[in-house]
């Protein structure tokens, strides 16, 4: 066990154990975790210049602070960054952290490793002064065996971490710099499960049996042999289910497999709307002495992709409904934090997706163990290039010595998740058009079908007919297609589309034996809030590769109406309607659910980053959510744009996106300017009116009767602030977060639409303002001040607790605006 040097240390870590206890179940109580975290206390110094581990140690300018950490995101947005606008404008550089600890005498005879998530790139790590390895990837975890380097009792441990991340470009979004995922200590007998040392599968499921089938790593870095026992036990909830146990004599420094198995018996299946888990301890003990347990969460499912009817899971086809992300948390940057990427799942759900394509690259654990319990179809995928390079300094240059091990350790990493379906083995890799990239596959899906042969596998081509767009956007029909080799290979287990929806209806077609998957749809763009007062004449920006912001939309803004899309893209009702319309199209992955830092495209300054997001990067919806929201939820949906605050007379297109009802009449002032209703496969419904200041009121009714009423007013001068957090109460853990949002109004208290006011925030109690977003791809302001500019009368601020319970006081200025206080309780 790690021993923590101070008293304070000491306190917390005695609060957290009783906290912890309070609200374990009793699965938990009897199980004894062997990792604990070690993201507290570490040192940090940005250094491009020293790139020698003794030189920076002698530093006196190092500061602390605990991980995960980003230090990109401290830095300023440069038009001359080598990361490029790609990069999001944001440096990378050389960082180095270093953490000084002592680990208990006892512990001499164990073995202590330490494991990092992810760190962003090309990490170097020592202990003691010992070289314990490198990992180029930034996205894959890795663990070191620390034991023989270390100090036992009263002495000192130091470890230092190198992260370069100078070579730039090295991604085509913003990756962040840094040791931005959790980092663990994990203390075990010598007699252990190893890493990721479990597998369970379900390979027969009904609803009233399932067999389980349990594969098991044990590690002995003992010298000698060892007879042991070791016991596999399922828990639902806190009631054990059943449990298997096998005596194995397992030669000394050898690892040995053994495979068990089990049956449950009326299985509760995981599902997207009942995301049912089990939990397996594996307890492996020597003379009836329990020395090390091992928890693995599980679900048990039944699937398939099915040529003609999709994906059906547990007998019942569902249409996947994903959304693409990438791993940056807006503000936050790309340092993970466990409740920022719920709050991003919990929106995705309100809109009704139900998955997830973790694009283009590992995860972070925590966001698949929140798809495993919120009920998430999950594609995992590995890379975004293979060995040709798409940006000059990116993985492509570290393929032929790490993407054997990058993929096995993903797939070991992973592979028990119920929420993953399907491996992506790569997104748009240059070489699909090409027989080298056919022997790559091969190899990649020999990989991935030695470590998991449950799930298919898929690569997001771009796409599997060979084509250009013209000839798609012109006449797909009389246009001769060939297979791209990628998909003409046999290798893929399902055919991946990126984009190219005209060809989705010929699938079976050209591929008569190979289920659909749209790995990646849409790319439409918008800015939230901002609107051309009538749709169609707005300048489609960009229509073409060559066509510039400059001869678009002023400001480096795109209209809010789904009329905007890249020349690859679609409208974001176009591609969903042919999705629809047919069961063997299992479903798409939309690029994407949120904006991300980088890519702004086309790329050009003052443009910082992407458009693409159903919902914007401060996590405010754009006006397309509500489409989708009626298209894939329960719920009863009405929502009516744009805002109502234009010139006299100016004409204006009014769209509605509604369900549940036959017809929507709008009215202005009381007046009716005419009843809509949706014809055929329309997606919403829309008029063209006259300007006149007021309200705008929409009614819809079914059958004649009401089924919902909305209403938008004129707003008159900006007035006022008002705050609104999205949870008052948050844990004193140093990690929880509320989000708050900031309205700006008029004095009536309606949202003033075009305000844009800079707004000053101050918070008094233990606690921090981490970030700042209005979601405005153009802004320069830095996430991370206490200050920040609103976009169309909305701005976000993000308050995380400190370690102790009390008050948090938030407050928000603005000039000529009365000021709004909120309290946040932690706990
Ligand atoms: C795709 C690519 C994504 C993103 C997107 C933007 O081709 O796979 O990573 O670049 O285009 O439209």
């Amino acid at each position: 066990m790690l021993q923590l040097t101070s008293c304070k240390k000491l306190g917390l870590l005695l609060m957290c154990a009783l906290l912890l206890t309070a609200c374990k179940s009793s699965t938990d109580q009897k199980f004894s975790n062997r990792k604990v975290s070690f993201n507290a206390d570490w040192s940090f110094h940005l250094n491009d210049s020293i790139i020698d581990k003794d030189t920076i140690r002698a530093s006196t300018k190092w500061r602390t602070l605990d991980v995960p950490h980003d230090w990109s995101i401290e830095g300023k947005f440069d038009e001359k960054s080598p990361a490029g606008y790609g990069g999001g404008a944001l440096n990378g550089g050389l960082g180095w952290y270093k953490k000084t600890f002592k680990v208990a005498a006892e512990d001499s005879t164990k073995i202590t490793s330490i494991t990092f998530d992810g760190v962003y790139r090309n990490s170097e790590v020592w202990v003691n002064g010992h070289y314990l390895g490198k990992r180029p990837n930034g996205y894959i975890g890795f663990q070191y065996d620390m034991s023989p380097y270390l100090n036992y009792g009263e002495k000192n441990n130091e470890i230092i971490v190198k992260v370069d991340n100078s070579k730039q470009p090295n991604s085509r979004w913003y990756s962040g710099s840094g040791i931005f995922r959790n980092v663990w200590i994990e203390t075990t007998d010598k007699l252990h499960v190893g890493q990721w040392g479990t597998y369970i599968t379900t390979p027969k499921v009904t609803t009233e049996k399932a067999s389980i089938s349990f594969e098991t790593t044990i590690k002995n870095q003992y010298k000698e042999g060892k007879k042991a026992t070791v016991t596999t036990t399922i828990f639902k909830e806190d009631k054990k289910v059943t449990s298997v146990t096998q005596e194995i004599t397992i030669n000394g420094n050898e690892n040995q497999t053994l495979n068990q198995s089990a049956e449950v018996e009326n299985p509760i299946l995981w599902s997207v709307e009942n995301p049912e888990l089990y939990t397996a301890i594996t307890e492996v003990s020597l003379d009836d002495k329990i020395i090390d347990q091992y928890k693995t969460t599980f679900g048990i499912r039944d699937f398939k992709f099915d040529l003609n009817k999709g994906f059906i899971l547990n007998g019942k086809q569902v249409k996947i409904k994903g959304v693409c992300l990438h791993h940056d948390l807006g503000p936050l940057g790309s340092a993970i934090n466990t409740r920022a990427i719920e709050r991003q799942l919990e929106i995705m759900k309100e809109m009704g997706v139900n998955g997830i394509r973790t694009s283009h690259n590992p995860p972070s654990p925590e966001l698949l163990d929140l798809c495993d319990k919120m009920g998430f179809i999950v594609m995992d995928e590995a890379f975004d290039m293979w060995k040709q390079t798409k940006t000059k300094y990116d993985y492509g240059n570290d393929w032929d010595k790490w993407h054997k091990q990058d993929l096995i350790d993903q797939l070991l990493r992973d592979r028990n998740h119920p929420s993953i379906f399907v491996w992506s083995i790569g997104n748009e890799i240059p070489e699909q058009w090409n027989e080298k990239g056919v022997e790559i596959a091969k190899e990649l899906a020999a990989i991935t079908r030695q470590y998991d042969k449950t799930r298919p596998l898929t690569a997001a081509m771009n796409p599997p007919v060979n084509m250009n767009i013209d000839a798609v956007t012109l006449q797909f029909e009389k246009k001769d297609v060939s297979i791209n080799p990628l998909a003409g290979s046999g290798v893929l287990d399902l055919i991946g589309y990126n984009y190219a929806h005209q060809t989705y209806e010929h699938h079976l077609k050209n591929f008569p034996n190979t289920p659909f998957i749209a790995t990646e749809t849409t790319s439409g763009l918008q800015t939230r809030g901002y609107y051309d007062a009538v749709s169609d004449t707005i300048k489609k920006w960009p229509v073409r590769w060559d066509l510039k912001f400059t001869e678009g939309n002023p400001g480096n803004t795109v209209s809010a109406y789904d009329q905007v899309q890249t020349p690859w893209g679609s409208t974001h009702e176009a591609t969903w309607k042919v999705i629809k319309k047919h069961d063997f199209l299992s479903g798409m992955y939309i690029w994407t659910g949120f904006d991300y830092i980088g890519e702004p495209t086309p790329y050009e300054w003052p443009s910082i980053s992407s458009y693409f997001g159903i919902v914007d990067l401060a996590g405010f919806p754009k006006d397309v959510y509500y489409m989708y929201q009626s298209e894939w939820t329960d719920k009863t949906v009405l929502h009516i744009f744009p805002h109502w605050n234009w010139k006299a007379g100016q004409t204006v297109d009014v769209w509605a996106y509604y369900n549940k009802a036959d017809e929507v009449e709008l009215f202005v002032n009381g007046k009716s300017v005419g009843k809509r209703s949706k014809k055929g496969d329309d997606l919403h419904v829309m008029w063209r009116i006259p300007f006149e200041a007021g309200t705008l009121k929409a009614i819809s009714r079914k059958d004649g009767k009401v089924v919902l009423e909305k209403e938008i007013k004129t707003a008159g001068n900006p007035s006022q602030l008002k705050l609104t957090a999205d949870r008052s109460t948050i844990k004193a853990d140093k990690n929880d977060l509320s989000f708050v949002t900031v309205d700006i109004l008029d004095t009536n208290g309606t949202l003033v639409p075009n305000a844009n006011s800079e707004i000053n925030f101050s918070l008094k109690g233990n606690g921090k303002i981490v970030g700042v977003c209005s979601g405005d791809p153009v802004s320069h302001e830095s996430y991370k001040g206490n200050k920040h500019t609103a976009l169309a009368g909305k701005c976000l601020v993000v308050i995380q607790s400190g370690d102790t319970s009390g008050r948090l006081e938030l407050t928000a200025k603005a000039n000529g605006l009365k000021q709004s206080t909120i309290v946040i309780i932690t706990e």
